[in-house]
């Protein structure tokens, strides 16, 4: 089962009918059953997306800005030419979904929660290359815990020569082929015996796009906080709510810029993050051979811990969050 500690019981399906999306249903059931000709099985037509929610002490549950997720998955439904969801069809899946399964979200206090996942799929008997003409969203959950082995241990990654997506491809959309790509060069870095792997952008092969399936982040000597701007990175939401904590909850100066794969040592802290990372220091990277290591390589740095400390008190209601963050759903 991988990252989900569990299979959970309901999950959510909705169809186009002549390209508009109806009224969708909670169903037990897990398997889907579509034409062998499916867009989704030949040309890739899926997209994804993932959200976690989290109960508080208090018992609440609740999501962490899901409009953000909103907002990507019908950026990545246009770029894949599939039609985009409406607000009310969106969020009422996923508050169906965490419902649904409420005894299954894990309780508060050991630091798990329920990861969401929604996605679409074109289907249907369709054997030349063009969109579909029918579409599923469904949403299905599970309880998980981190998704890095280690919590906060520092972990060492290495940099790959392939890369995830074009510089003017399908990078900064969750769209499934993506990941296909990825799978490659991930087993050849756990096979060295790294974490994971880190993508240089594509053009070039000379500055940091992402770390596998999450976002790099990185501290300078003078407390800067750093992340990359890059036309083929997905927008992580952790990403953009840790230069918001830094800049405006902890006093920090923040620069979306490149970060030289020559130049690392620029930086005192490293770290990736994403909804399934959440925080993951980066105890070292290597590359061609070349081993730069982050403080002490191990352990999390201090502002790394900061941020990790300040996010993970929003996501459970013990801080509060800045203005429009919180969903609560239960
Ligand atoms: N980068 C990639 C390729 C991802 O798959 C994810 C996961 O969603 C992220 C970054 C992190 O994005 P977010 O913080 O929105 O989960
Ligand atoms: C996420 O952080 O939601 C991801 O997409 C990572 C993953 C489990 C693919």
């Amino acid at each position: 089962m991988g990252y989900a500690l569990k299979e959970t019981k309901y999950r959510y399906r909705a169809y186009t009918e002549n390209g508009t999306w109806q009224k969708g249903f909670l169903t037990e059931d897990k398997n889907i059953s579509i034409h062998e000709g499916s867009n989704v099985f030949h040309y890739g037509q899926a997209l994804f997306e993932g959200l976690k929610a989290y109960k508080t002490k208090d018992g609440d549950v609740q999501l962490f800005r899901p409009d953000l997720n909103y907002i990507r998955i019908n950026e990545g439904l246009k770029r894949i030419v599939a039609p985009e969801l409406p607000e009310e069809l969106f969020f009422e899946a996923i508050e169906e979904v965490v419902r649904a399964n409420k005894d299954d979200i894990p309780e508060y206090g050991d630091g798990k929660s329920l990861y969401i996942r929604p996605f679409v799929i074109g289907q249907g008997m369709n054997l030349g290359v063009k969109p579909s003409e029918e579409y599923l969203f469904s949403v299905f959950c599970a309880p998980v815990g981190t998704y890095f082995k280690g919590g906060l241990a520092a972990l060492d990654f290495v940099t790959t020569d392939y890369d995830r997506a074009a510089a003017n491809g399908t990078g900064k959309v969750k769209v499934a082929g993506n990941y296909a790509a990825s799978l490659y060069p991930r087993q050849q870095a756990i096979d060295a015996g790294y974490a994971g792997v880190i993508y240089l952008d594509p053009l070039t092969h000379s500055k940091i796009d992402e770390v596998g399936a999450a976002n790099f982040f990185a501290v300078t000597h003078d407390n800067v906080l750093v992340t990359p701007k890059s036309s083929s990175i997905l927008p992580s939401i952790t990403k953009r709510s840790i230069l918001y904590i830094a800049e405006h909850m902890l006093g920090m100066k923040v620069e979306e810029r490149d970060a030289h794969i020559d130049n690392l040592d620029e930086f005192k802290e490293a770290g990736a993050c994403g909804t399934a990372a959440i925080i993951t220091p980066i105890g070292s990277i290597t590359h061609k051979g070349k081993k730069t290591i982050f403080g002490d390589g191990e352990t999390v740095g201090e502002v790394t811990k900061k941020l990790y400390d300040t996010l993970v008190k929003i996501y459970y209601g013990d801080m509060e969050a800045p203005e429009g963050w919180i969903r609560k759903v239960l």
